[in-house]
C-alpha cells in the first residue's frame, strides 16, 4: 500500500466554471489534488471531465475561477513561467497522438528539442524513457508498425520527456484491449510509485479506478457529487451518479434468481455488502449465534480494494418468523454497510 508521507497540495481549482453556450461544462469545480497520488476522475458522457482536464493543462480557457500550481495563483504568472508550469503537467491521450513520420525515438524527443536540449542529451534521454516504458530496442520503429498498447507506451515515454510533476490520463487506455489496460496501468503505477509523478486519471471504466486510483472524484453534470478514497466510495457509493457507474463492477442478482422473488416466503433474500473488519468475521455463523437465523450465501463474494476486503453476497435468510427476522435484518444492518430485503421464496 501506498506509504506517503503528509498529504502535498500540489494543485488546487477553486470555483472552476466553463460553459460552452448554455452548457455548463464545468459548473463551479473545487478541488486538490495531492502530491504523489493517483485521482481518479469518472462520471457519465458529458459530465466535465475532458473540458476540465483541459483546463488545467491549459488547452481550455476557464470562465472563471483559479488554479493554484504549488500554492501559487497561475493567474499571477508571468508567460515564461506559464509556459514553464505547463510542461510540468504533461497529457496522454486516447489517441495517442503520434507523429507517423517519424520514428518513435524522434517522437518522445520532440519535446526535448522544444525545451532546447542538445541532440546527444535528447537521444540519450529518449532511448532511457523508451526502455522505461518496456520499449527499448524499437527506438528507430514507425508508429504505424507498433500495437496500440505499443504506441501509448510511445504516448507515456513523451508525456514524461519534460520531467512532468503530474500526468493527465483522458481515457488513454480505452482503446485498448484488457489484458493492454491492465499492462498500461502498471506502468502508470510504477510511474507513479517510481518516479513520484501524479497521476489524474479519466475514464469510464471502473476496473481502471479499481485497479490504480488512490482517490476518486465523481462529476456529474459539471459538479463534483462525491469525493474520497477509493475503497470508500466502492464500499458506499452514495450519490446516484456514482451507483450507477459502479453497477458495471457490482454483482447483482442474476436474472434467474430474481425472477422467483415473491412477495412473502420461507427464505427472506437479502442484498448485503460488508468491508473492512467485519469482512474478516465469519459473519454467517456469527449471525446464526446472534439471532438464531440461519442464511446461505445464493449469489455474491469478496473482493479486495486498495488492501481492504469487501464483500458484496445475496443471501437467502430463514429467520422462523417476523421478530426473528426484524432481529436479523437489525443485526446485519448493523454489520454491514448494505443489507437489503429484495424479496422472498
Ligand atoms: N468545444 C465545445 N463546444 C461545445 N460544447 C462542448 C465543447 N466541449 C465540451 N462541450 C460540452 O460540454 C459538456 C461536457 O463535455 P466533456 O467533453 O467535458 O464531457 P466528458 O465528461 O469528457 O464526456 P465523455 O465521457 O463523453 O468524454 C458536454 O455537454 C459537451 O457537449
Ligand atoms: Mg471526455
Amino acid at each position: 500500500m501506498s506509504t506517503r508521507p503528509k498529504a502535498q497540495p500540489l494543485l488546487e481549482l477553486k470555483n472552476l466554471r466553463r460553459s460552452f453556450g448554455g452548457t455548463k461544462a464545468v459548473n463551479g469545480v473545487s478541488l486538490t489534488v495531492y502530491k504523489g497520488e493517483i485521482l481518479g476522475i469518472i462520471g457519465r458522457s458529458g459530465a466535465g471531465k475532458s473540458t476540465l482536464i483541459r483546463c488545467i493543462n491549459g488547452l481550455e480557457k476557464p470562465d472563471s475561477g483559479s488554479i493554484f500550481y504549488k500554492s501559487r495563483d497561475s493567474a499571477g504568472l508571468t508567460l515564461e513561467e506559464s509556459r514553464q508550469m505547463r510542461r510540468r503537467i504533461a497529457m496522454i491521450f486516447q489517441q495517442f497522438n503520434l507523429l507517423s513520420s517519424r520514428t518513435i525515438i524522434d517522437n518522445v524527443a520532440l519535446p526535448l528539442k522544444l525545451a532546447g536540449m542538445s541532440k546527444i542529451a535528447r537521444r540519450q534521454k529518449a532511448a532511457e524513457l523508451l526502455q522505461t516504458v518496456g520499449l527499448g530496442g524499437k527506438e528507430q520503429h514507425y508508429p504505424a508498425f507498433l500495437s496500440g498498447g505499443q504506441k501509448q507506451r510511445v504516448g507515456i515515454a513523451r508525456a514524461l520527456a519534460a520531467g512532468p510533476d503530474i500526468l493527465l490520463s483522458d481515457e488513454a487506455s480505452s482503446a485498448l484491449d484488457p489484458e493492454t489496460t491492465q499492462a498500461i496501468l502498471q506502468l502508470l503505477r510504477e510511474i507513479n510509485r517510481k518516479m513520484g509523478v501524479t497521476i489524474i486519471l479519466i475514464t469510464h471504466e471502473m476496473e481502471v479506478i479499481r485497479a490504480i486510483a488512490d482517490r476518486l472524484i465523481v462529476l456529474d453534470k459539471g459538479k463534483i457529487v462525491e469525493q474520497g478514497a477509493v475503497k470508500d466510495i466502492f464500499a458506499r457509493p452514495q450519490a446516484a451518479a456514482t451507483r450507477a457507474l459502479l453497477q458495471t463492477i457490482i454483482p447483482s442478482l442474476p436474472p434467474a434468481l430474481a425472477a422467483q422473488l415473491r412477495p412473502q416466503g420461507h427464505e427472506a433474500v437479502i442484498e448485503f455488502h460488508l468491508s473492512g473488519a467485519a469482512a474478516n468475521t465469519p459473519f454467517l455463523q456469527d449471525l446464526q449465534r446472534d439471532t438464531g437465523a440461519i442464511a446461505r450465501i445464493i449469489h455474491g463474494g469478496m473482493d479486495t480494494i486498495q488492501g481492504e476486503r469487501q464483500g458484496r453476497f445475496f443471501l437467502a435468510l430463514n429467520a422462523g418468523d417476523k421478530a426473528k427476522l426484524a432481529q436479523a435484518l437489525a443485526w446485519l444492518a448493523a454489520k454491514g454497510d448494505k443489507s437489503e430485503v429484495l424479496g422472498y421464496v
